[in-house]
């Protein structure tokens, strides 16, 4: 096995990184100026001199907001990349999203099969690469996930520790649900269940286990695992000024795939393994 990790200096790559080595798994990460997803003949000649046997993509446009001004930039990468990587025919990983769901009922955790409804730059550019992806109909795996934190900067559990060193009082949003998840924790079951063993091709959550928190709950359970006393006031998406729509309610039920660990673990884990 030969795996080629696009996106492995991302959240989420970085962590696949680490348990790759840790598990002794061959595996390439050429950074994007090798391997751009969105440069057809580049990823021609980099497969035919590589010859990898799975490839694994990571490398997406992630900046929802500025999506909103960018849409053919952010669907260039999320939507033609992956069509670009399809054509290559070597079976293929590709990580998705909770942002799929837009307004989904409230309280109802969303199953692998429910029906997508993306609104957003962002969230439909990943939504037509799911598209792309199962109407090819090859040996391909869909793993949505949500909130992805890991490292020590660019996720929301980074920017919340940052602002209580700032800030007498945080304001955080309660009206919208997910799971936040942990890059460690989802790396190492993506390499169990989809590396190391085979799974069926199809779509799959791999989100925290729980009951989903709203980000205010979130932001008190991580301050708590950071020793930070500082109040948390909650306020309503309605009054951040952001360009993207925000899913309200997008808790993913893993349905199908052992758990991954409780989001309050994954949280707590990373404040010890994170220098706070
Ligand atoms: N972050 C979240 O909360 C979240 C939630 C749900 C789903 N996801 C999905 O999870 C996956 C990983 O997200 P992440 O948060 O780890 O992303 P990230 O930290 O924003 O990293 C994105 C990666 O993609 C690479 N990339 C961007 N454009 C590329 C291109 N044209 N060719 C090759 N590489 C390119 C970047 O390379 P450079 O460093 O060179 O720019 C970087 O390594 C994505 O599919 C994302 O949609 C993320």
């Amino acid at each position: 096995m030969k795996i080629l990790l696009t996106g492995g200096s991302g959240i989420l790559g970085t962590a696949l990184r680490q348990s790759f080595l840790a598990h002794e798994i061959n595996f390439l990460a050429p950074a994007r100026a090798h391997f751009d997803i969105t440069n057809a003949p580049q990823i021609q000649k980099y497969i035919e001199a590589n010859q990898p046997t799975l490839i694994l993509n990571c490398a997406a446009y992630t900046e929802v907001d500025t999506a909103e001004n960018d849409a053919f930039i952010c669907q260039k990468i999320n939507t033609e990349g992956v069509k670009n990587l399809l054509v290559s025919g070597i079976p293929l990983i590709q990580i998705s999203t909770d942002y799929v769901f837009h307004n989904a009922p409230l309280g109802q955790l969303i199953g692998e099969d429910a029906s997508t409804n993306a609104k957003g730059v962002y969230a439909k550019s990943k939504e037509s690469a799911e598209k792309l992806i199962s109407a090819a109909n090859q040996n391909a795996w869909i793993i949505r996930t949500s909130g992805l934190f890991g490292g020590e900067s660019g996720h929301f559990c980074a920017s919340i520790l940052a602002a209580a060193e700032k800030k007498n009082e945080l304001k955080v949003v309660e009206d919208q649900w997910t799971f936040p998840t942990r890059a460690a924790d989802l790396s190492e079951w993506i390499v169990r269940n989809f590396v190391l063993s085979s799974a069926a091709q199809g779509i799959y959550h791999g989100v925290s286990s729980g009951e989903a928190p709203n980000w205010k709950q979130v932001a008190e359970w991580l301050l708590g695992c950071a020793k930070k006393n500082i109040p948390v006031a909650s306020c309503s998406s309605r009054i951040l000024s952001q360009s993207a729509a925000r899913p309200g309610w997008s808790a993913l039920a893993n349905i199908k795939m052992p758990q991954l660990p409780h989001w309050k673990d994954a949280v707590s884990e990373w404040v010890k393994q994170t220098k706070v």
